[in-house]
């Protein structure tokens, strides 16, 4: 799985990367989501491995298979997803959350099948947990790297983001341009470095985009040292 070319980055470096959407259940056949491929995050676990690090890919339902020499945890919700990441933190260097976490989940489930009644149906919904706030105040050490999926404001909201999540990096793309988003294969997105360095990238292949973001972060750590 190793190719020449690769430049063993992240060799004795423990990556944990989360992608994918995440679940979460109305009752036992009905869910909440979102459009999450997963690739973004598969790219960038393969890419980690490629560069020599040892790899944790704890991603929600996706069409994707495992990528060559990474370990995946499979989950479904962000409570799960939550619990997954947090237990395997302490012995993590490097935190990449590429998963689209649902913001929201209902706050009650149904043990049995919800039956159609006449008129509308109302769901109330409560908060998930934000994983990445909770590294970002309980890290000691750790470099985390957050992604920002935006439709207008990118700057603005990326570097909000940066600041309130205790951040190293905000990958931040706007969703809404030609090329860049949840289901196709490439992407644009500009890298926001909590030292103020700031990396508009051109359309690209996801692969490379993971590449990319991947070389950032080693910019980063050498920069921080
Ligand atoms: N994230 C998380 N847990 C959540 C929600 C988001 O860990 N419950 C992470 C995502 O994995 C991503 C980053 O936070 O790396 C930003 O996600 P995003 O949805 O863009 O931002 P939010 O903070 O949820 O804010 P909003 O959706 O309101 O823009
Ligand atoms: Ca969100």
């Amino acid at each position: 799985r190793f190719f020449a070319g690769d430049p063993p980055l992240f060799r004795g470096k423990r990556v944990l990367v989360t992608a994918g959407p995440t679940r979460e259940r109305l009752d036992p056949v009905r869910y909440f989501s979102n459009y999450s491929s997963g690739k973004m995050g598969y790219a960038i676990a393969e890419a980690a491995a490629r560069f020599g690090a040892s790899v944790t890919l704890v991603s929600g339902p996706t069409a994707l298979p495992s990528p060559d020499g990474v370990e995946t945890v499979a989950v479904e919700s962000a409570e799960e997803m939550y619990e997954a990441v947090l237990s395997r933190f302490a012995e993590t260097d490097i935190v990449i959350k590429a998963a689209a976490v649902a913001d929201y989940r209902p706050k009650y489930v149904a043990a049995s099948k919800i039956k159609k009644q006449p008129g509308g149906y109302v769901v109330e919904m409560e908060r998930t947990v934000d994983i990445l706030k909770a590294l970002g105040e309980r890290k000691t050490g750790q470099i985390l790297v957050g992604f920002a999926a935006e439709t207008d404001n990118l700057e603005q909201y990326a570097l909000k983001k940066l600041e309130e999540k205790r951040l190293d990096m905000v990958v931040a793309n706007n969703v809404t341009e030609e090329g860049a988003g949840f289901a196709g294969d490439t992407n644009i997105v500009t890298i926001f470095r909590r030292d103020g360095v700031v990396r508009p990238l051109p359309l690209m292949t996801k692969r490379e985009a993971a590449e990319e973001i991947l070389k950032e972060i080693h910019a980063y750590i050498e920069a921080i040292r």
